[in-house]
């Protein structure tokens, strides 16, 4: 096989159909179920993203409140979860401590034992309903336990984004941050075959079950390449420190040849279509908190990293410091990630399974000719 038939990374190469999301570097836009993402940012709740997500259409009225009323049911952690937390080093990263009480919440599903139960289309909605309301609350209490605080229980008063704030810090802040919150979440709800989600899909084209494949893609998220960037960024703010430092930091890091996190797209090489929508959610949250420093050392960075490499930012570029001025610690981050991805995650191994052709790509070797023992 010659190098050029090999497609490094998959790079360019459509693998499936898909009608969940469409993503158009193009006209640089990013469409949930024929939905723009800015429309739905601007005006839909998460739990009727997520409805359409795997329905293909939004919820009327009395389907949100179905819906809402389902999802709040499965939002307390079991006990068992709160034991295993328990277990897991205080120190672990919160990462790796989601992917383990999501793969626990598998072993609590004793549909998965019956015959045929693993790929049940009817069961499968159901339990990508029972992640969704579980994450935020497993997402809450592992905050609160890095700061040695014990969990909050879920209100069921509160929609997901208000919850999800309640169950973290104890209070609920303003409006305005819990809408930043909100959009947060809608944009990271979908986003085609990306990484994380392709995981998904190969796990899922094995007929395997949802929650393993739930697992291997948070494993895939968590790489600072793909969803560990809205950690990475917010550790070079702390870095840098100051706007006036970026062009000598700048300097540094390029001499280095170091990738510059919340920077770059597989797909978008002329901006990513989200970032317009959650940079003005940022700077609402920088202009109620006063937190124009970060604003400042934003904006800077942007300019002249623009302006060296013409490579833009990703919507984790303005997420990170969305959620730092929100109060979650910068380990967290990518844990937020998980609880919107899902969505997305869920609707993809749902269609997988739907249509489903086992994902087994070729490979070109070029080890050693053959040889034999002795
Ligand atoms: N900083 C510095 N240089 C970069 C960056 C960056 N962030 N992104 C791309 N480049 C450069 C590469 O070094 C490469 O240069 P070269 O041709 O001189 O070797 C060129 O641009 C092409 O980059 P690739 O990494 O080959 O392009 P690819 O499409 O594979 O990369 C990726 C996409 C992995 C996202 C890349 O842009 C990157 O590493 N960005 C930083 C990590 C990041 O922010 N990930 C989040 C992705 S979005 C999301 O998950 C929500």
């Amino acid at each position: 096989m010659a190098d050029a038939d090999i497609k490094k990374g998959l790079a360019g190469v459509v693998v499936d159909t898909t009608a969940i999301s469409k993503v158009n570097p193009e006209t640089n836009s990013l469409l949930y179920r024929g939905y723009p993402v800015q429309e739905l940012a601007a005006t839909q709740p998460f739990e009727a993203v997520a409805f359409l997500l795997w329905s293909g259409e939004l919820p009327d009225a009395a389907q949100l409140e179905a819906f809402q009323k389902s999802e709040r049911a499965l939002r307390p952690l079991d006990e068992r979860t709160v034991a295993l937390l328990d277990l897991i080093p205080l120190d672990a990263h919160p990462m790796d401590v989601v992917r383990t009480v999501v793969s626990q919440l598998g072993t609590f599903d004793e549909t998965l034992n019956r015959p045929g139960g693993w790929t049940d289309p009817d069961l499968d909605l159901g339990r990508a309903l029972y992640l969704f309301a579980q994450l935020p609350t497993i997402v809450a209490a592992v905050q609160r336990r890095r700061r040695g605080l014990e969990p909050i229980a879920p209100r069921d008063d509160l929609d997901y984004s208000a919850n999800f704030l309640w169950m973290t810090f104890g209070e609920l802040p303003s409006e305005a941050a819990i809408d930043v919150f909100r959009i947060s979440m809608v944009l990271y709800a979908e986003h085609s075959f990306n990484a994380s989600t392709f995981t998904a899909r190969v796990i899922a084209s094995t007929t395997s079950d949802l929650y393993s494949a739930v697992v291997g893609a948070i494993g895939a998220l968590k790489g600072p390449l793909h969803g560990g960037a809205n950690e990475a960024v917010m550790h070079i703010f702390d870095e840098i420190g100051s706007a006036e430092n970026v062009v000598p930091w700048l300097d540094d890091a390029l001499a280095k040849k170091k990738k510059i996190m919340g920077f770059g797209h597989r797909v978008y090489k002329n901006g990513d279509s989200r970032v317009p929508t959650m940079k003005a959610a940022l700077d609402r949250l920088i202009a109620e908190s006063g937190r124009t420093d970060l604003g400042e050392l934003y904006d800077a960075l942007e300019k002249e990293f623009v302006a060296r490499k013409g490579i833009y930012p990703n919507l984790d570029y303005p997420s990170g410091p969305a959620y730092n001025i929100l109060g979650f610690e910068t380990e967290v981050f990518t844990p937020l990630f998980i609880a919107a991805r899902v969505t997305g995650w869920t609707a993809h191994i749902m269609e997988q399974a739907a249509s489903n052709a086992l994902i087994r790509p070729l490979s070109a070797y070029n080890g050693v000719d053959e040889r034999h023992v002795s």
